[in-house]
């Protein structure tokens, strides 16, 4: 099968290439799913489990991206709950092959059934940033309707899914980012956009809760802004010294079935709606992996193009 692989982990993007890997093996409780669209995250070849397996040993040649959306090809031995033929996104395991290929082998657990008439990009760019905002939002920082969340890299994958679920929970949402993304913000649901190069995050006042996707000095400036008893939840590294009132929380996403079930229930009533910045076919996966592509929003890779289907009283049952 065609894959885009990575050899060198010193090279970084520029070793990724697209080349001919073996068709993936199906474990126990494992589906194979043919993969129609593809995300990754532009950090990822940073990542240790990028280039090793849960014991920390050696496992290039690697194939990066763990979001997928697609149809099982075929079920391994004992998997039970999905069936060949049927459509399917979710997220695969860090440590092994990914969905930048032509077909990917995931824990069915991994996965959540996709409704007919929802485009398999649309789909893709769900996993890791519509999960990663469910559980900081309500797992980790259980907001509340009424409560005050700040936002950090509100127009960015996780963030401009944060914003619309934090705004259908009944919260009042700050978002923050650059000015570019002010519109796009507040045409989210945000009700005040905070522009980072400009204006003093320190002018916001108290919030219950701040969401912090970026780290560094915004994460350190933001703990301040938690009113005793608040949350601060983080995801790109943890807060340094969070101060004694107020619960810090720095967490990985979990694969959840029902987390995504939720996602594509509000992806199919149009609640939510995922910001698709450029697709790009397999071959020039490589290309796109950079994080400065031009664009904003979540890049996806279309590995086969969407046939487009009949929405039936199946897909909304
Ligand atoms: N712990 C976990 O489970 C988990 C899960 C998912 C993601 N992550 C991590 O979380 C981070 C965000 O992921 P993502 O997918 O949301 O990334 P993303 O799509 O690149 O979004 C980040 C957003 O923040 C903005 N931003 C970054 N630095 C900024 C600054 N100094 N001032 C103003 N705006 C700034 C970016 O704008 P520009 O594009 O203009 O820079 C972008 O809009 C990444 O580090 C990712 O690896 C962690």
């Amino acid at each position: 099968m065609r894959a885009i692989v990575a050899r060198d982990r010193a090279a970084g993007i520029a070793g990724l290439a697209a080349e001919e890997m073996p068709y993936p093996h199906a474990a126990e409780n494992d589906v194979i799913v043919q993969v129609y669209s593809a995300g990754f995250t532009p950090g990822e070849l940073d990542w240790p489990a990028t280039w090793t397996d849960r014991a920390g040993r050696d496992r290039t040649p690697t194939i990066p991206g763990h979001e997928v959306s697609g149809v099982i090809a075929e079920l391994g031995y004992g998997t039970t709950g999905l069936a060949v033929g049927q459509r399917v996104f979710g997220v695969t395991d860090w440590c092994r092959n990914g969905t930048l290929a032509e077909f990917v082998a995931v824990e069915a657990r991994n996965l959540a059934p996709l409704s007919a008439g929802i485009d398999h990009t649309m789909a893709a760019a769900l996993p890791i940033s519509g999960l990663t905002a469910w559980q900081g939002l309500f797992t980790h920082g259980r907001l509340e309707a009424g409560q005050t969340v700040l936002i950090h890299g509100a127009a960015g994958g996780v963030g401009s899914i944060a914003v619309q679920l934090a705004r259908e929970a009944g919260a009042r949402v700050i978002g923050t980012g650059r000015a570019a993304h002010r519109e796009t913000v507040l045409g989210m649901g945000a009700e005040v956009f905070v522009d980072l190069d400009r204006d003093r995050l320190e002018r916001i006042g108290e919030v219950d809760m701040v969401f912090d996707v970026i780290g560094g000095q915004i994460l350190c400036r933001s703990a301040a802004l938690v009113r005793p008893g608040g949350v601060l939840v983080s995801i790109a590294e943890p807060p340094p010294s969070p101060p004694d009132n107020i619960r810090a929380v720095f967490f990985v996403v979990e694969p959840d079935r029902q987390g995504l079930a939720e996602l594509e229930h509000r992806l199919r009533d149009g609640r939510l709606r995922p910001l698709i910045g450029v697709t790009r076919p397999l071959e020039e996966a490589a290309v796109a992996f950079g994080p400065t592509h031009g664009g904003g929003g979540k890049t996806i890779i279309r590995v086969i193009d969407d046939v487009p289907e009949i929405v039936g009283e199946e897909a909304v049952s």
